[in-house]
């Protein structure tokens, strides 16, 4: 039999989407063939501290990992990552790594360069992808540049938001009549999102935007359905399906997308016609590449009620991974299982380290 190879799947991290990581990681690791993979897991606290745990998969959602986690000697951990770099002859290697994070420092880049600086190959897209993707306006610039329709928008700076709210406020009022969306430049999972329906909440929404990053982005609103589709490939990237998301709220906010009981619904295949099938498959592709993505990413749309125009949202080069997260559903209705996915997505990631070394 063919030796088994080491993954190392990273959790956790200091985002805001902690606890997203930790439902998306507990379902890839129970997804993973476990005749094929020797399952490394490391999670990585909020406060930034990176621990091995080798504890059950079922003490990752509630977080009770890091106890039993801060029992083990960090050494471990050193070996397994960073032997090559140390040029020690490691007793554990690791073949692949999975991050398995949401948000800043785990999909925008800066994770990827280390594993870059590691040498060892890791799933989904690399430095230079994740970072464009996770940045909302210079995502949205690059995918002009490639044809496809964005929502207007504007962008503030914290400074401009704590020391001149006013001006920012008349800047959006010029261009955008009510409602907007008020958004974090570089977030995810609708984390410091409102949608802002008059100036009182204009103003509030920006100051909460700003907790969470320097920049700030003001959006039209698009009355649209929203439809999503997953890209899976390296050079040759590949679109699944449409789904389409309906939230059980006003918006597909943070609470709609994890904690209410399924009452959003995924609807898969997404009812389009064959028209709007095609190219929102092929605005997907076409985002992918735009960003030199690799691995995979899910892109978002939404498909105006009234025009029936098609309006890219945004990319998410580490898509959720929870259990009713629509990343792997796509796949799996496409006919590829989820453990059959993880397994390409790791081909993908040793095919593209061999290919760039
Ligand atoms: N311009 C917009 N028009 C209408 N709805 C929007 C707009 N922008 C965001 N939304 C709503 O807010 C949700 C979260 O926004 P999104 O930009 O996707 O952020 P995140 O990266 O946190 O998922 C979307 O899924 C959608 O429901
Ligand atoms: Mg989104």
């Amino acid at each position: 039999m063919q030796n088994k190879l080491n993954v190392a799947v990273v959790f956790g991290g200091k985002s805001g989407e902690h606890e997203v990581s930790l439902m998306s990681a507990t379902n890839v690791i129970n997804a993973m063939d476990k005749t094929k993979y020797n399952i490394h897991t490391i999670g990585i606290t909020k406060q930034g501290k990176w621990m091995l745990y080798q504890g059950p998969v079922e003490k990752l959602q509630d977080g009770s990992w890091e106890e039993e986690a801060s029992k083990l000697d960090n050494r471990e951990l050193v070996d397994l990552l960073l032997s090559p770099m140390l040029d020690e002859q490691p007793n554990n290697k690791v073949d692949v790594i999975f991050p398995v994070l949401h948000g800043p420092n785990g999909e925008d880049g800066t994770i990827q360069g280390f594993f870059e600086m590691l040498d060892i190959p890791y799933v989904g897209c690399g430095v230079i992808g994740s970072s464009l993707g996770m940045d909302k306006v210079i995502s949205k610039q690059l995918f002009v540049d490639a044809g496809l329709n964005v929502a207007n928008y504007e962008l503030s700076y914290k400074y401009e938001i704590s020391t001149k709210l006013q001006d920012v406020v008349k800047r959006v009022e010029d261009k955008f009549e009510y409602p907007v969306f008020v958004k974090p430049v570089n977030m995810g999972s609708s984390v410091g999102i409102t949608k802002a329906h008059n100036k009182a909440e204009l103003e509030k929404g920006l100051q909460e935007a700003a907790k969470y990053d320097r920049k700030v982005l003001v959006e039209e609103f698009i009355n649209g359905r929203e439809i999503e589709c997953a890209v899976l490939g390296n050079n040759f990237p590949e679109a699944s399906g449409a789904g389409e998301i309906i939230p059980s709220k006003e918006f597909y906010d943070y609470e709609a997308k994890y904690f209410d009981d399924g009452k959003s619904t995924l609807v898969i295949p997404a009812k389009l016609t064959e028209e709007e099938e095609k190219s929102i498959r092929a605005a997907a592709v076409k985002a992918f590449k735009a960003l030199d993505c690799c691995g995979m990413s899910r892109v978002d749309f939404f498909l105006e009620k009234t025009t029936g125009k098609v309006y890219i949202n945004e990319i998410n080069t580490i898509p959720g991974f929870t259990k009713i997260s629509m990343y792997p559903k796509l796949w799996d209705t496409a006919g590829l299982s989820y453990s059959k996915l993880i397994d390409r997505l790791i081909e993908l990631a040793i095919e593209r380290h061999d290919e760039t070394r």
